[in-house]
């Protein structure tokens, strides 16, 4: 007899990713995708990786292949201390901990704060992993209004006054989907908000190393240290598939979080956790960060262009100093649907913005754009096409 199957119910929480569904469709040949939210491969430092695995081997020699802390391989813990001094938080290597990407941090968090029916407030739109990682947890969640420059303050203000809630997300920093970036003024009113109100703020910044101009603005953490847990990964200046993230956590959620990564990997590869520390202690990090801003920069500003020149009156989209994507907004009530599925048949495609909003209805005139992955050719051929699919639309449904 086969075995009964009885899903639990946090199980059937779970969505597909519709996200995942739409880059199964893109990645046929002729299609160009600015959908996918990928580093270029042209950004991985392989040879560096080929010098230092023999590097890794004869310096840590049986550790670097042993079970080690679940709070993480303490080397690389040194070397994120100090990579995080430079980013402006003071952290000493026992408050970091080292997660499976930045997603096994979200995960962690989903687990260790949220019951079913909590309140989580996020950004609309926001990073469609974290809802993905808080959603079997069952919480229900409020959505904080942005503009041009992030979320906005009063918004986040009044969303905390008439609600408790579990925990803030926010992903500051050339924001994924739209690539704002919130600037210092408001920081400080979000950092004053949040220690006001007495909440937990989650600050996700996974971009922020990848600056092509102007100047850093510090995280929030910096500015509210006690009330935030900072959360980063190597994916998108090393290599994403080495899976390595970090948090700095303040006060117990550290030992809790721990406590429930135990029971999840008992600790992120020690390897790889090894060939990060070398990474960022020999100096390649910088360097490559440098290189990887060389090669987006270009294609950012190719995107700036094509846009300005192929995009119809009535449409606007975030002008990021960084990070990889650029976020548009059509008239309302324009549905981006529709330019979806004529891209797609003439060969390009991205992602309706409709998915980065928790509330039904939300964002159906917006569509995240990236730049990271295609070449400069397909790039300015894949924004033709989408903006005379727009034109199209724009015509046939008036
Ligand atoms: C905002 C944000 N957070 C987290 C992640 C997950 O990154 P990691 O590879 O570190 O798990 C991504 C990846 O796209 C992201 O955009």
């Amino acid at each position: 007899m086969t075995p009964r199957l009885g899903l639990a119910a946090r199980t059937a929480n779970m969505n597909v990713s519709a996200i995942r569904e739409i880059l199964k469709v893109v990645s046929r040949p002729g299609v160009v995708s600015l959908a996918g939210g990928i580093p270029s491969p042209d950004s991985f430092p392989i040879e560096v990786i080929s010098a230092l695995v023999p590097t890794v081997l004869d310096k840590y020699g049986s550790a670097a292949l042993q079970y080690d802390l679940t709070e993480g391989f303490p080397p690389l813990r040194e070397a994120v201390s100090g990579l995080l001094r430079e980013r402006g938080i003071e952290a000493s290597p026992d408050d970091i901990l080292i997660a499976s990407g930045s997603q096994g941090v979200l995960d962690g968090i989903g687990k260790t704060l949220i019951n079913p029916g909590d309140l989580v407030a996020v950004e609309a739109p926001t990073y469609l992993g974290a809802i993905q990682a808080f959603s079997p947890y069952q919480p229900d969640y409020l959505e904080i209004a942005t503009d041009s420059d992030g979320v906005i303050p009063e918004s986040l203000d009044e969303v905390l006054a008439g609600n408790e809630v579990a925990l803030v997300y926010l992903v500051p920093t050339f924001q994924n989907p739209t690539g704002r970036t919130v600037p210092l003024e408001r920081r400080m009113r979000i950092a004053e908000i949040i220690r006001r109100r007495g909440v937990l703020l989650v600050e996700d910044d996974p971009y922020g190393a990848l600056r092509f101009r102007g100047e850093p603005v510090p995280p929030i953490a910096s500015l509210a240290p006690e009330h935030v847990v900072y959360v980063s990964t190597l994916s998108k200046v090393f290599a994403p598939g080495l899976r390595i993230g970090f948090a700095v956590v303040p006060g117990e959620l550290r030992d809790w979080l721990v406590i429930a990564k135990q029971g999840v990997d008992l600790h992120t590869s020690t390897f790889n956790q090894a060939l990060a520390a070398e990474y960022i202690t020999g100096g390649f990090l910088a360097e490559q960060v440098q290189r990887i801003i060389e090669i987006y920069r270009p294609k950012q500003e190719l995107m700036m262009r094509a846009l300005a020149e192929d995009f119809p009156d009535g449409f606007t989209w975030s002008q990021p100093d960084g990070g990889m994507f650029v976020w548009v907004e059509g008239p309302a009530g324009f549905d981006m649907d529709g330019v979806y599925a004529r891209s797609v048949a003439a060969g390009a495609a991205f992602v309706p913005g409709k998915y980065f909003f928790t509330k039904p209805g939300a964002g159906g005139a917006t569509m995240r754009l990236n730049f990271t992955t295609a070449e400069p050719d397909e790039l300015s051929r894949a924004i033709a096409i989408i903006g005379a699919a727009i034109e199209t639309e724009l015509v046939s449904s008036p």
